[in-house]
């Protein structure tokens, strides 16, 4: 591949591949199964972005395994009821239309793993999109490293990965052991638990106790995007819930650091990510919202006419799962919105008229003030949509 024999596209993607090998010392490079690649929001790759992905296809890139995407800018069908601008909206499918010529799956969400690109036990990936890195790696114990745009492609196209980092053994064991000292009961406990440990210990494998919690996907979901957004953590354990937690011995955690993490941790957090402002809207689905999380929203808004925007955002695949079990009609007969492919970070919020937003993730009120200029508060999922409920 390296020397052109494949074509001009797999020769380039293994010449970033075999960069990035040599610069974290890989033996050699491995097969992958699946890959998730990032970048896909105009808003994130601008023009630069859409001229090099229309290269790609010109120098006849093809995926070599089965790739997913992460969020697009828009609603691919439904954008003009997002507002969005047709200006963006034309170059949001152009990229749309290049991933389509590399036969990449338009599936446009953050939550892959719920929609059919769920890898097994052990089987090793290439995946961008920290938070979905975080779920592959900790609760599917799949293995990838923190891949970026760039090289998830470069790894779709080749179907190759360099071997190194998560992939091995001796990387996946813990290094400090987290005692939870504060009773967790909401997705946003956990969210703030996720944002406290990231920022405690920048990148490295916690093995966490005392979350007092089942194996409950959508906190785990949240839990993992907390920690990949104040820190660069991609792997966590969480003793008796995670994938690999039943291969970690006792002795395994003898001689490891002890940190502990209380409430009033979380509060700190809570109140740094959380701007005074009262908001006109609220924006579920940081990472995109399950189909479970959907019927939490629909069974509370049921026949009810809401005070403030709501906006839930989740993949295509989930909304059609919704729509047939009436979760979709029933929030928009509410008059909140159910919008696909993309997300309240990715899409051009500041430029729809969006000011002020209510929601139930740290990952989104970290990004959303520095991206868009939009303030944001923080409130669990079920608050959040009293909130749009309640009279402003
Ligand atoms: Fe997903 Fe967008 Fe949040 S990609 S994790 S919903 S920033």
């Amino acid at each position: 591949m390296l020397q052109g024999e494949h074509g001009e596209a797999k020769a380039l993607a293994m010449k970033l591949l075999v960069a990035v090998g040599d610069i974290f010392d890989a033996e050699r490079m491995i097969k992958v199964k699946s890959v998730q690649v990032s970048g896909v929001s105009y808003k994130t790759i601008g023009e630069a972005g859409l001229d090099f992905l229309e290269d790609l296809c010109r120098k006849g890139a093809e995926a070599a395994v089965k790739t997913t995407l992460n969020p697009a800018g828009m609603d691919l069908t439904g954008w003009r009821r997002m507002k969005v601008s047709s200006d963006f909206a034309r170059k949001q499918l152009r990229i749309i239309s290049a991933f389509k010529r590399m036969r990449m799956n338009i599936t446009c969400t953050c939550i892959p793993y719920f929609i059919g690109n769920r890898p097994r036990f052990g089987e090793s990936v290439a995946w961008a999109e920290s938070s979905a890195i975080s779920f592959a790696n900790s609760v599917l114990g799949a293995r990838t490293n923190r891949e970026g745009g760039p090289t998830a492609l470069g790894s779709s196209i080749t179907g190759r990965t360099p071997l190194y980092g998560l992939h091995l053994d001796e990387n996946r064991k813990p290094s400090h052991i987290v005692q939870v000292q504060s009773e967790l009961r909401t997705d946003l406990d956990f969210s703030l638990l996720g944002y406290a440990l990231g920022r405690k210990l920048g990148s490295c494998v916690p093995f966490i106790k005392g979350t007092n919690m089942g194996r409950n996907f959508d906190y785990l979901k949240t839990l993992g995007a907390s920690m990949a957004t104040s820190g660069a953590i991609a792997l966590y354990h969480i003793d008796g819930i995670t994938a690999e937690s039943h291969l970690i011995k006792e002795r395994d955690l003898h001689f490891l650091e002890k940190i502990s993490i209380g409430k009033s941790e979380l509060r700190s957090v809570k109140e740094e990510l959380t701007s005074p402002e009262s908001p006109r809207y609220v924006c579920l689905g940081c990472p995109h919202c399950s189909l479970e999380e959907l019927g939490t929203v629909a069974k509370l808004v049921d026949g009810m006419r809401l005070k403030r925007k709501l906006w839930c955002f989740t993949s295509r695949k989930t909304c059609e799962k919704a729509e047939k079990v009436g979760y979709v009609s029933a929030i928009e007969g509410a008059g909140g919105m159910v919008i696909k492919d993309t997300c309240m970070v990715v899409s051009p919020l500041e430029k729809i008229g969006v000011d002020q937003i209510l929601t139930n993730s740290c990952k989104a009120a970290h990004y959303i003030p520095s991206l868009s200029k939009v303030q944001a508060a923080l409130a669990p999922l079920e608050e959040c949509v009293r909130f749009a409920v309640e009279r402003s």
